[in-house]
């Protein structure tokens, strides 16, 4: 991963001042929490200045969440500076693209996905392209190993990648007609990429569909031992009523 520093002192503006919208989100943000605790809105107020800032933080708006929140500077630094969601220089105007480079994903192609970026956008990281459209970086895993690979642009993962989907992911970013976040392929969320292999019945129909059920046996029955949890053996057989006295003589029965 990169280091992760400031932008140089001539990219940074000299001030930074929230719009009267989003100094009173922040405001709101802040009466979440209780008195003396204010410094918890932290994230949400620096990625909202984020969202101001054309998708990243200046030194003049990390002071200035800080002023806000009664933090010093330097833990404000701190975090922009911990977190790969702030960005800390100009990025590209309609997307910063962050292309997990952590192991499922790299063995799932993400080094292709960067070649694409490097082709596309720019050889290096966090430099915007020559129309100030694009920029990006690789990051460590975004939580969506399952459908590795993937890249975050902007709030979104774009997932189950190939250079070809990626491509066309940039395509709609560039035509102002961004895809729909999530997989990229036929695949519902996170579900097996062949197709449902479990919870394939309709609860409320009982449809014809549904797989079928193995009888339901009772917790009386005992489990058969090495099999499934629902395999029990047949229970033993209980006496009939009447020769309960045989296996339970009366007392003072010694006959
Ligand atoms: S390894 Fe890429 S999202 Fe987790």
């Amino acid at each position: 991963m990169a280091v992760r520093r400031l932008a140089p002192k001539e990219l940074q503006p000299a001030s930074f001042a929230f719009t009267a919208e989003n100094l009173a989100w922040a405001k709101a943000q802040m009466e979440k929490y209780p008195p003396g605790r204010q410094q918890s809105a932290v994230i949400p107020v620096l990625w909202r200045v984020q969202e101001q800032h054309d998708g990243w933080v200046s030194e003049a708006a990390i002071r200035a969440v800080a002023d806000l929140l009664g933090m010093a500077y330097i833990r404000v630094l701190e975090i922009a500076t911990f977190y790969t969601m702030f960005q800390l220089e100009p990025v590209g105007k309609k997307a910063h693209v962050q292309v997990c480079g952590t192991t499922p994903c790299m063995l799932r192609g993400s080094k292709d996905l960067i070649e694409v970026c490097k082709h596309r956008i720019h050889h290096d990281p966090f430099h915007v392209s020559a129309d100030g459209n694009f920029s990006w970086e690789e990051v460590e895993c975004l939580g969506a190993c399952v459908n590795a690979p993937m890249v975050m642009i902007w709030k979104d993962t774009y997932e189950d990648l190939t250079p070809e989907l990626l491509n066309r992911v940039l395509d709609g970013f560039e035509a102002g007609n961004p895809p729909k976040p999530g997989p990229q392929i036929d695949r519902q969320h996170a579900a097996p990429v062949n197709g449902l292999t479990s919870l394939m019945s309709d609860a409320k129909s009982g449809s014809a569909s549904a797989p079928k059920k193995e009888p339901v046996l009772a917790d009386a029955e005992p489990k058969k031992q090495t099999e499934a949890a629902n395999v029990r053996e047949r229970p033993a057989p209980k006496p009939p009523m009447g020769d309960a006295t045989a296996t339970n003589p009366p007392k003072g029965d010694k006959s």
